[in-house]
């Protein structure tokens, strides 16, 4: 993959180029504060009833209602939630960005599947974070960075690349490393990665861990300690060394498990069901049913919240994690 380092990057992309951040939740934040930090010209794009304005304006940040911001910007970053973003566009962005200027994504959602049909006099790119926002923030703070993907939609100007580069730069990304990719490549390993390993993938094996040694009669502490508390840890090893460098960390006994055990756990029926998954993504079946979940209020993940509520493992975890509050700092 191409990549890109701050060594590689001519900043002047960026700075005396007036940008708007749309929203100032988990990336929002993070980005018009580093921004601002690397000295761009930073407005926040909230609306009037905003309970973020006051956050902003205790910070130091300038904030305007998001049509003010995109008529007087040069780049409008759309960091507001990806089921909020074409109704954004559709009725505030599209008539009041100015000709010829920028809008840059976090994620490739919204262009990949169409629900936004940018104007073409735009440039349309992608800086996608890799990791969360606190992260984007606490890492820049600390003078690191997480890495980005870089994509390219709409190379309108002919300096789309360059603009990009320079707002990666900025939010941090060039110390860690920037890999150019495509809106439908990012968009599509973002969501199978989320659904069979980070997200869904991932709490449902925690979850039924739990439930088998609960149902076996074991004390429901050492279930959630074993099956739930000490993924952080392995996670941790796998995260800074691999999985093979992990193994070195772990018991022979364990590492036996490893090897012996768990391709009980993922078996053919689990990489089938992975093939499937991805094709769901591919074959845009998982965003008409997302799309149809979005237009109903979300039932699902309110059904999906309710019953986490109740069940025994969030029970034993608020708590012993009451017992121990600096995790929550960790
Ligand atoms: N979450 C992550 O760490 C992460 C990681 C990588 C990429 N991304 C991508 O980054 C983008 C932003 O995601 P996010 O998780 O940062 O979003 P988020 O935290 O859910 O965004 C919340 C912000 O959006 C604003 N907002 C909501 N509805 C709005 C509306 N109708 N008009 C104007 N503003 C509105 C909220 O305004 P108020 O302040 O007024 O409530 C709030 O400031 C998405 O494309 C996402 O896929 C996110």
């Amino acid at each position: 993959m191409q990549t890109y380092y701050d060594m590689n990057i001519e900043p002047a992309s960026i700075l005396g180029r007036r940008v708007s951040v749309m929203g100032f939740g988990a990336q929002g934040r993070a980005h018009a504060l580093n921004l601002r930090d690397s000295g761009v010209d930073v407005v926040v794009g909230l609306r009037t009833d905003s309970p973020s304005r006051g956050i902003c304006k205790e910070l130091g940040l300038a904030v305007q209602t998001p049509s003010k911001a995109a008529a007087s910007s040069d780049v409008v970053v759309m960091l507001v939630p990806d089921q909020i973003q074409p109704a954004l566009y559709r009725e505030t962005l599209a008539d009041s960005m100015t000709e010829g200027s920028a809008m840059v994504f976090a994620h490739g959602y919204s262009i990949h599947f169409r629900h936004i049909e940018p104007r073409q006099d735009l440039d349309v790119l992608m800086v996608a974070p890799l990791g969360i926002g606190d992260q984007v923030r606490a890492l820049y703070e600390a003078g690191r960075g997480v890495p980005a993907l870089l994509a390219l939609h709409q190379d309108a100007s002919g300096a789309a690349r360059d603009l990009g580069l320079g707002y990666a730069w900025a939010n941090g990304h060039g110390r860690a490393g920037i890999f150019e990719t495509s809106f439908s490549d990012e968009t599509e390993t973002d969501l199978f990665a989320e659904q069979a390993v980070l997200c869904g993938g991932l709490t449902h094996l925690i979850s039924a861990a739990y439930d088998t040694l609960v149902d076996a009669g074991y004390p429901a502490e050492l279930a959630y300690f074993g099956c739930l508390h000490e993924v952080k840890l392995i996670a941790d090893l796998v995260h800074q060394r691999g999985i093979s460098g992990m193994r070195k960390s772990i018991s022979s006994t364990a590492e036996f498990g490893d090897y012996s055990r768990g391709p009980r756990i993922i078996n053919q029926e689990s990489r089938r069901a992975m093939r499937e998954i991805l094709d769901e993504v591919r074959d845009g079946r998982f965003d008409r049913e997302l799309s149809a979940e979005a237009e109903t209020g979300f039932p699902a993940i309110r059904a999906g919240r309710k019953a986490a509520q109740t069940h025994s493992i969030e029970l034993v975890g608020k708590r012993l994690r009451a017992m121990m509050p600096w995790l929550s700092e960790s």
